[in-house]
C-alpha cells in the first residue's frame, strides 16, 4: 500500500507548511493487520512484538490485544516498554548487556532473558542469586546457527548462519548446557532456545529456517518447552503491495508443531507488523534542474526518516497535489517525468527515492512516504543540522 489511506491523506492535507514533517499512523490499518497476522498464527505461537521496530507508546499499546508479550534489547527499551504497556510478559535479549541493564530486567520481572554468551549466561546466574532469590529465571540460549541450506540467501540483513557477535556458537552448545545444568546456575531455569537468524525472509524460507531451529534445538538431547525462531518477516520495499503470506507462514508453523506436540514456537517480528501504518509526510521546498537531472527539496529528510539511507532503498511515496502557492514569483515546477526526491541535508547521502515518476512536481506539493512505521524514526540521527522534529499523529 503505497498511497496513504484516506484518514492518513486528509490529516496530511489538513496540516499547516509549518506543521511537517509529520509522522502520520493509521492506527485502524495497525489493528486490521494484526488481526490478520494474529489469525493466520496457529495456537501453540506465541506472537512477540519487537519493540526496536518502532517503539511509539500508542503503537505498543495498540499491539496489546494481538501480541503475547514484547522483545526488548536494551535496559531503556526494557523499561520504556514495561511503562508504555504495563504488565505485559517481556523477553530481554541482546549482545553486550551490562550489569545494570539485567538487574532492571531482574527487579522488573521479565519473563525471559535471551542469554547470548557463557559470560551472559554467568552474569545473570550470579545476578539472579543477589537480586532474585525466590525465583527461577526463565531462560533461552541464543545460538547463532548455520542453517542446512540457502534459506538465509535472500536476507536483507543475517545475524546468523555467519560469523558475528549475536548468540553462541553452536559448538559451544554442550559446554553452555553443563554450565547450566551443573548446579552453579541454580536460580536459572532453561525454558528453550532462541534464533534469530535474519532479517527480510519470504515465508518458505522463514519456514525452511524455522524447520532448521527447531530440529537442532529438539536434537540437543534436553528438555526443550520452547523454541523462538525470531523475526525478519520480510517488507519489499521495492514492491509495497506484496505482503509477507502470513497464512501460509502460520500452516507451516501449524504442520511443525504437528510433529512436536510438547513444544511451544515463538516468533518476534517488528518491521512487518509496524511497517505499513506509519508514513512520513512533507512538502516540496523547492525544485531544481541539475546536469540533466530533476531535483525536488522536501522538508525534513533521511536526518527523521533513515530507512532508505540504511537499506539503500528508494522509499515508496505519493504526491499528494497541492493548488495554492503563496508566492507572487513562479512556482518551482518539474520539468520532465521523474524526479529524485531529497532532504534537507547538507550532505548527497540524503536521498529519500530516486527517479521517481511525478510529472509535474511543483514546490508546495506535498508527498507521503508509505512503510514509515518501522525503523523510521526511531533509528534516525534527528539532530544532525538541528532541524525541528517532526509532528506525531496518531489517526483513526
Ligand atoms: C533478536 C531480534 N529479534 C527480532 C528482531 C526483529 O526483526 P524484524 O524487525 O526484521 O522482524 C530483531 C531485529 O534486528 C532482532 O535482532
Amino acid at each position: 500500500m503505497t498511497a496513504p489511506t484516506p484518514a492518513v491523506r486528509d490529516r496530511v492535507l489538513s496540516l499547516r507548511s509549518t506543521e511537517l514533517p509529520a509522522y502520520v499512523y493509521d492506527m485502524t490499518a495497525l489493528r486490521e493487520h494484526a488481526t490478520r497476522v494474529r489469525s493466520a498464527l496457529p495456537d501453540r505461537v506465541e506472537l512477540y512484538y519487537a519493540a526496536k521496530a518502532n517503539p511509539e507508546p500508542e503503537l505498543l499499546t495498540a499491539l496489546g490485544p494481538y501480541v503475547d508479550g514484547y522483545e526488548v534489547s536494551s535496559g531503556g527499551e526494557l523499561v520504556h516498554v514495561a511503562e508504555s504497556v504495563p504488565g505485559r510478559p517481556l523477553a530481554f535479549g541482546g549482545p553486550g548487556k551490562t550489569p545494570e541493564e539485567i538487574t532492571t530486567a531482574l527487579e522488573r520481572g521479565v519473563e525471559r532473558f535471551h542469554v547470548e554468551s557463557e559470560h551472559d549466561l554467568r552474569m545473570l546466574a550470579d545476578l539472579s542469586r543477589r537480586i532474585a532469590p525466590g525465583r527461577r529465571v526463565a531462560v533461552l540460549l541464543r545460538f547463532n546457527l548455520a542453517v542446512a541450506d540457502c534459506s538465509l540467501a535472500g536476507s536483507a540483513l543475517a545475524m546468523g548462519g555467519r560469523p558475528t557477535p549475536f548468540g553462541i556458537d553452536p559448538t559451544r552448545a554442550v559446554d553452555v548446557l553443563r554450565t547450566l545444568t551443573d548446579g552453579s546456575c541454580a536460580h536459572l531455569e532453561l525454558r528453550g532456545v532462541h534464533a534469530h537468524l535474519a532479517s527480510g525472509l519470504d515465508a518458505p524460507e522463514q519456514l525452511s529456517v524455522a524447520r532448521s531451529i527447531v530440529d537442532w534445538s529438539t536434537g540437543l538431547g534436553v528438555p526443550l518447552a520452547e523454541v523462538n525462531i525470531g523475526g525478519g518477516m520480510a517488507v519489499d520495499y521495492t514492491d509495497p503491495d506484496r505482503r509477507f503470506d502470513w497464512p501460509s507462514y502460520g500452516d507451516g508453523l501449524a504442520r511443525l508443531l504437528d510433529e512436536h506436540p510438547g513444544l511451544t514456537l515463538r516468533i518476534e517480528p517488528g518491521r512487518a507488523l509496524t511497517a505499513y501504518c506509519g508514513w512520513y509526510a512533507t512538502e516540496v521546498l523547492d525544485v531544481k534542474h541539475s546536469h540533466g537531472e530533476e531535483f525536488a527539496v522536501v522538508r525534513g529528510g533521511t536526518h527523521h526518516l533513515r530507512t532508505p539511507a540504511t537499506k539503500g532503498h528508494d522509499q515508496p511515496c505519493s504526491v499528494l497535489p497541492v493548488r495554492e502557492w503563496p508566492h507572487p514569483w513562479p512556482r518551482p515546477t518539474a520539468a520532465g517525468d521523474r524526479v529524485t526526491l531529497t532532504g534537507q541535508l547538507c550532505t548527497p547521502k540524503d536521498l529519500l527515492a530516486r527517479n521517481v515518476h511525478a510529472p509535474g512536481l511543483r514546490a508546495g506539493d506535498r508527498v507521503a512516504f508509505s512503510l514509515a512505521g518501522a525503523y523510521a524514526w526511531n533509528i534516525s540521527h534527528h539532530d544532525f543540522l538541528m532541524h525541528p522534529h517532526p509532528g506525531f499523529h496518531f489517526v483513526d
